[in-house]
């Protein structure tokens, strides 16, 4: 029973990246339907990774679609300026990479000044220990188990091991009363790759393409899949 009730705790993050870009509305509503737990939001700039994706204004415009947590990864260089105008779009989350900007305590503490969840990205070869000085201001620790820029990449096996190490850390420092932090693993999440990550000590999914393939009609079956429930 300890095993289900670990996967009942995983929670679920679509990325719409691998939604359909003409019913973006109608795909975050039928997710959420689906049992979603977040909608991730990939926002890329052609420059700090090779894709270009969506800004502010469609973030904005998808929001009154769905009560769920928008949780925003960043995927831009610089970075700053537009922590705010994404707060205002309706972001509840925001993940930046600690490569895309010169200050990342600068960068978490905007974020949290704008009264929003603060999150570090970690690229396959960033290495953990770049979390260490921020444990106090993050609310959420995201790990790219892909190179960021597209959906559809295969499972990065060596990032178990950098999972495993953050669920350590975070354990430790919420044992020493520090606050709550989530730990996402994003890229190649299927429902093979799922409960390996879980094992490790995820306890958010993003999930792009093994949401959405299949259309509306396979949402609810994908993502119970992936919680290990399908
Ligand atoms: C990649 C993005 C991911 C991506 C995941 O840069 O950060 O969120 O959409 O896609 P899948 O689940 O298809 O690997
Ligand atoms: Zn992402």
């Amino acid at each position: 029973m300890a095993s289900l009730s670990k996967a009942a705790q995983v929670r679920i993050a679509p990325s719409i990246l691998a939604a359909d870009f003409a019913k973006l509305g109608e795909e975050v509503r039928a997710v959420a339907a689906a049992g979603a737990d977040f909608i991730h939001i990939d926002i890329m700039d052609g420059h700090f990774v090779p894709n270009l994706t969506i800004g502010p204004s469609v973030v904005k415009a998808l929001r009154p679609h769905c009560d769920l947590p928008f949780d925003v990864h960043l995927m831009i260089s610089p970075v700053d300026y537009m922590l705010e105008p994404f707060a205002e779009a309706g972001a509840d989350v925001i993940s930046l990479h600690p490569e895309a900007g010169p200050h990342l305590h600068r960068s978490l503490q905007t974020i949290r000044s704008l009264g929003k969840k603060a999150g570090v990205a970690l690229n396959p070869a960033t290495p953990v220990a770049v979390v260490d000085e921020v444990m106090d201001m993050v609310d959420l620790i995201l790990v790219m188990s892909v190179n960021p820029g597209f959906g559809g990449q295969i499972f990065i096996e060596s990032q178990l091991d950098k999972i495993s190490a953050l669920r350590a850390r975070i354990n430790a420092h919420t044992a020493a009363g520090g606050q709550p932090i989530d730990l996402e693993v994003d890229g190649g999440i299927d429902r093979e790759t799922a409960p390996r990550a879980i094992a490790a000590g995820a306890d958010v999914l993003v999930a792009g393409t093994a949401t959405f393939r299949g259309g509306p009609d396979a949402y609810a079956d994908n993502i119970a899949a992936i919680r290990g429930n399908g």
